[in-house]
């Protein structure tokens, strides 16, 4: 029997929770393990829960977990910047291995836990903190280990990409369409870091991080959000035949770097026009495969809690990535140069 520690039961803790439940059996079979969640942390004990859980399951006291010897993996699903990074920390220095979809853990401390989960033996794997559902972070550190990338290009934000394609569909404002995003569940707990792009520029950091196999960081990117677009620049956009997408692109050219997150108008009919609604889309082109192209569903509730899962049995059966996946190119930063250019 496989036991975990669930950190947060929000709405990806909650799909996580229903997956299980409803897919034992499969899990069963492809593991060859029962899995069961031992202790869920949440912030506040008293809340209303959607779900019918076991009694004194859930708890606030973190040492439950950590000092809990049965449980071997954490998943960290809380959302919280500092804290989640403490969270994760402390279970892999009691030799916990660790799933996350906590992309602003990942991305401000992405050296600093590979490095500790690669010298304790242990998994450090965050497949849903980049894209939702889609399984791009292991193709990258595996199946594409074997190219040189020079480009990551990517529609990364469900919610920002949901705003602007009912503002352009249906002509509705930023305030209006951004509390359905939130009631979808696509939403961070504080908006302003989809909005404002900074979860899009997180992920571009781990992206080109792992693909370009030397250090980007955040402070690296170039960066606008949405917050700004108003309706008549939507109506201006189209008269060109022509819409506009929060797009983040990291390029590596001769002498070094260049990496942005941008709204980007482009052509109604070119290939990014067409990634609609909470989907996300990512563009890799490298020396062996050319280019590549991952859609789907980059936020929500089972397809994000399906990522989550999928590193869970990756590490109950032993197959992911061992050791530190991220290379130590020294890479030069080009932004100034391309600020120049505009
Ligand atoms: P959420 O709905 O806001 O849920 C957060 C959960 O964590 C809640 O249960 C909350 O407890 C608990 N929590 C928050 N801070 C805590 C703390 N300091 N200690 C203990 N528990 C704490 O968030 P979510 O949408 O599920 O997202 C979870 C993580 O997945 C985030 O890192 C997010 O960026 C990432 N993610 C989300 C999506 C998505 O579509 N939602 C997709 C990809 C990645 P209470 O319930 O008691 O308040
Ligand atoms: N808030 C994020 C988004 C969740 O809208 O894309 C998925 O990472």
């Amino acid at each position: 029997m496989i036991r975990i520690g669930l950190l947060g039961l929000g709405t990806v803790g909650t799909g996580v929770v229903e997956i299980l439940e409803k897919r034992q059996e499969e899990l069963k079979f492809l593991t060859g393990e029962e899995i069961k969640i031992k202790k869920i942390l949440v912030k506040d004990i008293n809340k209303k829960r959607k779900i019918q859980l076991e009694e004194n399951i859930i708890t606030y006291d973190y040492d439950e977990i950590l000092n809990h010897e049965d449980i071997s993996i954490v998943v960290e699903l809380t959302g919280d910047l500092e804290q989640g990074y403490r969270y994760i920390k402390a279970a892999l220095e009691s030799g916990k291995n660790i799933v996350t979809a906590n992309k602003a853990v990942v991305s401000k401390y992405l050296e600093e836990l590979s490095s500790l989960a690669a010298k304790k033996d242990l998994a450090f794997l965050y497949e849903a903190s980049v894209g939702g559902g889609i399984p791009i972070l292991k193709s990258l550190k595996e199946e594409l280990a074997l190219n040189k990338i020079t480009e990551v290009e990517g529609i990364l934000n469900g919610t920002c990409n949901y705003i602007l394609t009912e503002m352009f569909n249906e002509e509705l404002d930023y305030e209006e369409v951004l509390e359905v995003a939130q009631e979808m569940g696509y939403a961070e707990a504080d908006s302003t870091a989809d909005v404002k792009g900074y979860d899009t520029l997180r992920k571009l950091r781990i992206l080109g991080t792992l693909a370009f196999q030397g250090e980007i960081n955040e402070n690296d990117i170039l960066l606008e959000g949405i917050s700004e677009i108003i309706p008549f620049d939507i109506e201006q956009i189209k008269k060109k035949e022509s819409t506009i997408k929060l797009i983040g692109e990291v390029k590596e050219l001769e002498d070094g770097f260049t990496a942005l997150v941008q709204p980007t108008i482009i052509k109604e009919d070119s290939y990014f026009a067409n990634v609609n609604n909470a989907f996300n889309s990512v563009v890799f082109r490298g020396d062996n495969v050319g280019e590549l192209n991952f859609y789907g569903l980059g936020a929500g509730m089972l397809p994000t809690a399906n990522a989550v899962l999928g590193d869970v049995i990756d590490i109950i059966k032993g197959s992911y990535r061992k050791g530190n996946p991220l290379g130590k190119r020294k890479l030069k930063n080009l932004n100034t140069k391309l600020k120049n250019e505009y």
